[in-house]
């Protein structure tokens, strides 16, 4: 029996710019999925997730292709084991696995990337593949695409596969340099919950990748063939150039080019525990994820304003938005008395049931000792 582990993740800032090959720096989070796997002798999959109750078969010499599988988890997991066997050009052993989750779903916390890695670590060893953590990212991202039909970016992946515990994971997803920046220990990362369901957020966040790059085209009439994503143009052409655009092409770029560069300062910030401009750069980033983006909604907002209204040091919408949670920055000391205050101010202003995480930064996936 094996047991695989993988983490949730939960960005500080850098939102919607992994597919515009931007900077991301998330966290991977102590809440996580776990996958218990009995590998078998032929390559039939049975998989049972003990979250929704729900099994599955799977014949992994014989997968279906997406449309014929049924929306929800499988779709990940039969994703994966085909992106893993088209690169490893073989067929995987199966498996009699149980899934259990302490994430939320839909709450943005990239419950669907845990569960894409812990498949991709479980046939990596089973398998004696021995791949790079970052190429067993990428081929579950495909999977995202292929089979959950999200025309997602990296970030998710990445943060439960590269994650390090107490560091936020800085990435460059155009050339996937990284750096595993460590957070001051006396600050605690809070993910609060809004309870408001994500509502059509396929298809609307695949819409915002498409308007994104239709800025790169009308920018590339002005600026050269040179600008080949919205991390090309700088906050001094996009002042400059932004303007010639339509809507709502132009404020999706603003989004893309200042988000970038707020990542940068950010990261400056964060190595010198500067809290008035971890602050100011959180909150420019939820405005304009509201403002210019417009994927946060009223129980965002409020989080949002309760969080700081409760004394943390930043708060903003995490993830791709459209309900779900948010992330603030809070110092440990005042950490229970920032909980309480928190959710009663967000209660006396939204209709749904919040729920707050304190979370530590852990440790990207891996194989963990079966307890006996
Ligand atoms: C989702 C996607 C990520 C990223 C975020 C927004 O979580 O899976 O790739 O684009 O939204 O930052």
């Amino acid at each position: 029996m094996l047991c695989v582990r993988a983490p949730g993740r939960v960005n500080l800032i850098g939102e919607h710019t992994d597919y515009n090959d931007g900077y991301v720096l998330p966290v991977a989070i102590s809440l996580e999925t776990r996958v218990y796997a009995q590998p078998r002798t032929d390559a039939l999959c049975h998989i049972y997730s003990e979250t929704l109750d729900e099994q599955h078969v799977l014949n992994l010499a014989d997968l279906p292709p997406p449309e014929q599988l049924p929306d929800g988890f499988i779709r990940y997991v039969a994703g994966v084991a085909a992106m893993v066997q088209q690169h490893a050009g073989r067929t995987l052993t199966g498996v009699d696995a149980t899934i259990c989750s302490e994430l939320p779903l839909g709450a943005g916390l990239s419950s669907s990337a845990a569960l894409e890695a812990a498949f991709a670590v479980l046939w990596d060893a089973l398998d004696d593949l021995r791949l790079e953590r970052l190429t067993l990212a990428q081929l579950c991202q495909q999977a995202e695409h292929r089979y959950a039909g999200v025309r997602c970016g990296l970030m998710d992946q990445a943060a439960s596969l590269l994650g390090q515990a107490g560091h936020a994971l800085f990435l460059d997803t155009r050339t996937y340099a990284m750096q595993h920046v460590p957070l001051p220990p006396d600050w605690a990362i809070v993910v609060a919950d809004t309870g408001k369901p994500r509502a059509l957020a396929e298809s609307d966040y695949n819409l915002r990748r498409a308007q994104c790059e239709q800025a790169v085209v009308a920018l590339q009439g002005v600026l050269g063939e040179s600008v080949v994503a919205l991390r090309d143009v700088s906050p001094e052409q996009g002042a400059l150039y932004l303007p010639l655009l339509e809507e709502p092409a132009r404020r999706r770029a603003r989004h893309g080019v200042g988000e970038n560069a707020r990542v940068l300062a950010f990261l400056t910030a964060l190595r010198h525990a500067d809290t008035a401009q971890v602050r100011a750069l959180m909150l420019a980033s939820h405005a304009s994820l509201r403002d210019d983006y417009e994927v946060s909604c009223a129980e965002l907002d409020a989080m949002v304003e309760a969080c700081l209204q409760a004394g943390a040091i930043g708060a903003r919408m995490t993830g791709a938005g459209f309900g779900g949670a948010c992330v603030a920055l809070v110092e440990r000391a005042h950490l229970e008395r920032f909980l309480a205050d928190a959710e009663r101010r967000y209660r006396a202003r939204a209709a749904y049931e919040p729920r707050f995480y304190a979370c530590d930064a852990a440790a990207g996936a891996s194989l963990c000792p079966m307890e006996t």
